[in-house]
């Protein structure tokens, strides 16, 4: 049943679950039969006086060895899955995975990057995770894999689709208000599929290097999650038009109207609750530490074009 160290990860689950789950089931069954079989063959109408047995040394022995035996077993196949969970099969296809409130992003060796996670189907993956600000978890249900990213960390995590599909990718670990969206697909494709697409979207991502930086920000800092760019209001405020407008805001409970400028959109990165855009929930997460000085500029050189 074990297929030990050559099983991909979420076999070694299925298994070590498995075995696990059967010496727990035989031992509540055999506990249980007894428990009845003794009541009633030991119940008072058949034995007014209770008798004490003492010291049996076959019955001390059994009862060490056998649970200890067990035990030892279900240690040992927990071990031989996480070495397996921890050795990252040679050859594996390496993805940086980024978490971040409230979004993931994977990019590719060749600098692709994408918020959906698309891999060849029968190739081992290698996600190698980072947080940018609090602890996240990297979820995959159908693959049984889960690994925190942490910030200040890169944590690893490898496993194999055995076949094409669309899959869902979560975030296990409560990070903030909109933690429960911060879901994804997984798509794995056949090789020849694959190929084409990281083909593909490399010669795109070489075009897009082309485009505003300021755009390309916005895409990979995650800020289109909450923001939209054509005027509808998401969890944030749109970012068509905003800038030159004058807004209405809450500081410190107090509404007040204010020029959008480049002081505003600055105090709204590195400070996102001192201002808070009305009716939206205050849960911007401050971009201190997060954005350079230069990459501030260029995100409020590109608010003037949004229009
Ligand atoms: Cu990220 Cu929960």
């Amino acid at each position: 049943m074990i297929r030990g160290a050559t099983g991909l990860p979420d076999q070694m689950v299925e298994d070590v679950f498995l075995f696990i789950a059967a010496i727990s089931v035989s031992i509540l069954v055999l506990i249980t039969f007894l428990m009845i079989y003794f009541t009633i063959r030991y119940r008072r109408g058949r034995n007014p006086q209770p008798e004490d047995i003492r010291g049996s040394l076959w019955l001390e022995i059994l009862w060490t060895v056998i649970p200890t035996l067990l035990v030892l077993s279900m240690f040992y196949y927990g071990w031989t899955g996480f070495r397996t969970f921890k050795k990252i099969p040679e050859g594996a296809l390496t993805v940086k995975v980024t978490a971040r409130q409230w979004s993931w992003l994977f990019e590719y060796e060749n600098g692709v990057k994408t918020d959906e996670l698309v891999i060849p189907a029968g190739r081992p993956i290698h996600l190698r995770l980072s947080s940018q600000d609090v602890i996240h978890s990297l979820y995959i249900p159908a693959f049984k894999v889960k690994q925190d990213a942490v910030p200040g960390m890169v944590s690893s995590l490898w496993f194999q689709a055995r076949e094409v599909g669309t899959f869902d990718v979560l975030c296990a670990e409560y990070c903030g208000r909109q933690h429960a969206y911060m879901l994804t697909r997984l798509k794995a494709y056949s090789d020849h599929e694959f190929n084409k697409w990281y083909e593909e979207k490399g010669k795109e991502f070489e075009q897009e290097a082309r485009l505003p930086r300021g755009s390309r920000l916005l895409q990979e800092k995650g800020c289109l999650v909450c923001h939209s760019l054509d005027g509808t209001p998401r969890i944030g405020p749109t970012l068509k038009g905003l800038f030159g407008k004058t807004v209405v805001v809450v500081t410190d409970g107090r509404e007040r109207k204010l020029l959008a400028d480049e002081d505003y959109f600055r105090r709204s990165l590195l400070e996102p609750n001192a201002d808070i855009a009305k009716g939206f929930p205050p849960i911007m997460p401050s971009q201190k530490g997060l954005l350079a000085e230069e990459e501030i500029n260029e995100l409020i050189r590109h608010m003037k074009e949004l229009r």
